[in-house]
C-alpha cells in the first residue's frame, strides 16, 4: 500500500512548476488530486484550462487519479468550490497545498497600487481562502464525530527574510502567509491538524529570466540543484502520517538541502528606571546603534 493511499489531495496552482511536481509526488504516492489552475500567465493574467487538464492526463497516465479545477484561489466562492468538489468527488479532503501565485516585481516607489494588489491577493489571500475553507471543514467533520486527517503546506519563501528591495508587494504577502500558517497550526492542533510552512528554491517560469536565471539555470551534467522536483519530496512528507507532530515549522528547500528555520527570537533587552523619553531612549539605544550598521541584505540565510 501506498504511503497517500486513501487521501484526496488539493494543489493550487498545480498545473506548472512546482505545483505540477507536488501534484505527481502526491499521485504517485496514492493520493487523489484536486489540481486547481486558472491558468494565468507569469503575471498572473489570462487563462487556460489546458494546463491543469493536462497534469490531471498525466497524472492518469501514471494510474493515479485527478481532476482539474480552474477556480482562482482568491476569489471566496471559488475557494470554496474547490474544497466542495474534493469532498464531494472523493467523500474528504486531507491534504491542502497553497502554491498558487505570480510576481509583479517593481521597486518600492515604481509600484503601482493594482500590482501590490494583485499579488498581495493572490498569494495571501489565497492562502487565507483555502485554509479557511478547509480548516471549517475538518471542524465541521470533528464536530460530526467523524475521524480528521488534514495537512496544510503553505508556500513562502525566503523573500519574506530577505525582504528584496524590489519585491515589496511580494515580500510582504510571503511573510503574512508564515503567519497565517503558525496561528493555522496553533488553533488546529486540537483537531489533529498539521499546517507547516515550506521556502522553496526552484527553477519555474518566476526565475527562468532575471537577476537569479543564472543561478537557477540546469547543469550541462551531474545533479540539477534546482529542479523542482526536489522541493515536492518535502512536501508529500509533511503531507503524510509521518509528520503528525511536525507542525507550526517554516522549511527552506532546495536541491539536496533542508533548512528548518528558527522561530525569531527578541534580541537585545533595554529597561529604564521610568517611563521612556526621547532622551532617555538615545541614552540607552544611541550607544547599542553606533555599533551597528543599519540592516543593508535582510536575515542572515544559509549559503547555497
Ligand atoms: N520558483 C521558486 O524558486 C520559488 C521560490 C520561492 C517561492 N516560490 C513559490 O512557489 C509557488 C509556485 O511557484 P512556481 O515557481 O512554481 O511558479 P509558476 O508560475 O510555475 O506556478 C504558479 C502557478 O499558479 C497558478 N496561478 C496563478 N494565479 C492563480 C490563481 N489566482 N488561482 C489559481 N492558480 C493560479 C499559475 O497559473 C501557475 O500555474 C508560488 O507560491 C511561488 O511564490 C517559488
Amino acid at each position: 500500500m501506498a504511503m497517500l493511499d486513501g487521501k484526496v489531495a488539493i494543489v493550487t496552482g498545480g498545473a506548472t512548476g512546482l505545483g505540477r511536481c507536488h501534484a505527481l509526488e502526491l499521485a504517485r504516492l496514492g493520493a487523489r488530486v484536486v489540481v486547481n489552475d486558472l491558468g494565468a500567465a507569469a503575471d498572473g493574467s489570462g487563462r487556460d484550462e489546458g494546463r491543469a487538464r493536462a497534469v490531471c492526463e498525466e497524472i492518469a497516465a501514471l494510474g493515479g487519479e485527478a481532476i482539474p479545477h480552474f477556480g482562482d484561489v482568491a476569489d471566496w466562492n471559488d475557494s470554496k468550490a474547490m474544497i466542495d468538489l474534493a469532498a464531494s468527488k472523493w467523500g474528504d479532503v486531507n491534504i491542502l497545498v497553497c502554491n498558487a501565485g505570480f510576481l509583479r516585481d517593481a521597486i518600492l516607489f515604481n509600484m503601482t497600487e493594482q500590482d501590490f494588489d494583485a499579488v498581495i491577493r493572490v498569494h495571501l489571500k489565497g492562502h487565507f481562502l483555502a485554509m479557511r475553507h478547509a480548516t471549517a471543514y475538518w471542524r465541521q467533520r470533528a464536530k460530526a464525530g467523524n475521524p480528521v486527517y488534514g495537512r496544510i503546506v503553505a508556500t513562502s519563501s525566503e523573500s519574506a527574510f530577505f525582504a528584496p528591495p524590489g519585491q515589496p508587494n511580494y515580500a510582504s504577502a510571503k511573510a503574512g502567509i508564515v503567519s497565517l500558517a503558525m496561528g493555522a497550526a496553533q488553533l488546529m492542533q486540537k483537531y489533529g491538524v498539521t499546517a507547516n510552512v515550506i521556502m522553496p528554491r526552484a527553477r519555474t517560469r518566476m526565475n527562468d529570466s532575471g537577476p537569479l536565471a543564472a543561478m537557477f539555470k540546469k547543469p550541462e551534467q551531474g545533479f540539477d540543484t534546482f529542479a523542482p522536483e526536489n522541493v515536492s519530496p518535502l512536501v508529500a512528507w509533511l503531507a503524510s502520517p509521518l509528520s503528525q507532530n511536525v507542525s507550526g515549522q517554516v522549511f527552506v528547500i532546495w536541491g539536496k538541502s533542508v533548512v528548518v528555520a528558527s522561530r525569531p527570537r527578541l534580541d537585545k533587552k533595554f529597561d529604564s528606571t521610568a517611563a521612556w523619553t526621547v532622551d532617555s531612549l538615545q541614552g540607552e539605544l544611541g550607544p547599542h546603534f553606533e555599533k551597528l550598521e543599519p540592516v543593508k541584505d535582510g536575515f542572515t540565510v544559509p549559503a547555497m
